[in-house]
């Protein structure tokens, strides 16, 4: 398994719309394998194959307490919401901040697994937040955008003061 680069705001790939995965061959098992690689690492609960630059519906989760529910989101479908909740999110490609977003609290989603077995489902809580969250990446839309854009600019001012104090 290798760790893949995540693209971070504002890179415009970001904004890539995701077509739908129709192969499911051995590359797409390693694409997968990596992706949960790279987000346990980084450490994450949710990483979208837009973020590793793969513009492919597709997205991994995993938002246990002990790391072990790894889910595979394949084509991924909200087709009943209910109900709102706010949560303060975060995202990997956008490293160091957090901001409360309003998302739906109760999400029915259907969805294929990595082997291209249909699966429908319904998610409450932090897992509907963080799937809602995840399929935003696939329309190349980030937690952000849900912010003013004064708040936005702010975001990217300090993104940018980051990258300049890593560099050294
Ligand atoms: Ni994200």
């Amino acid at each position: 398994m290798s760790l893949l680069p995540i693209l971070e705001y504002p890179d415009p790939r970001l904004r890539t719309k995701a077509q739908p995965v129709t192969v499911f061959d051995a590359a797409l098992q390693t694409l997968i394998d990596d992706m949960f690689a790279t987000m346990y690492a980084a450490p994450g609960i949710g990483l979208a194959a837009s973020q590793v630059n793969v513009h492919r519906q597709l997205l991994v989760l995993d938002v246990s307490e002990e790391k072990n529910a790894p889910m595979v989101l394949v084509n991924p479908a909200i087709v009943a919401s209910a109900g709102s909740r706010t949560y303060q999110e975060g995202c990997l490609s956008v490293p160091g901040i957090f901001a409360d977003v309003d998302r739906a609290d109760r999400i029915t989603v259907e969805a294929l697994d990595r082997h291209g077995q249909a699966q429908s489902f319904e998610a409450d809580g932090l897992l509907a937040i963080c799937i809602q969250h995840e399929m935003d990446h696939l329309v190349g839309k980030l937690f952000v955008d849900y912010l003013s854009p004064l708040k936005r600019e702010l975001v990217r001012k300090k993104l940018e003061k980051q990258r300049r104090a890593a560099a050294g």
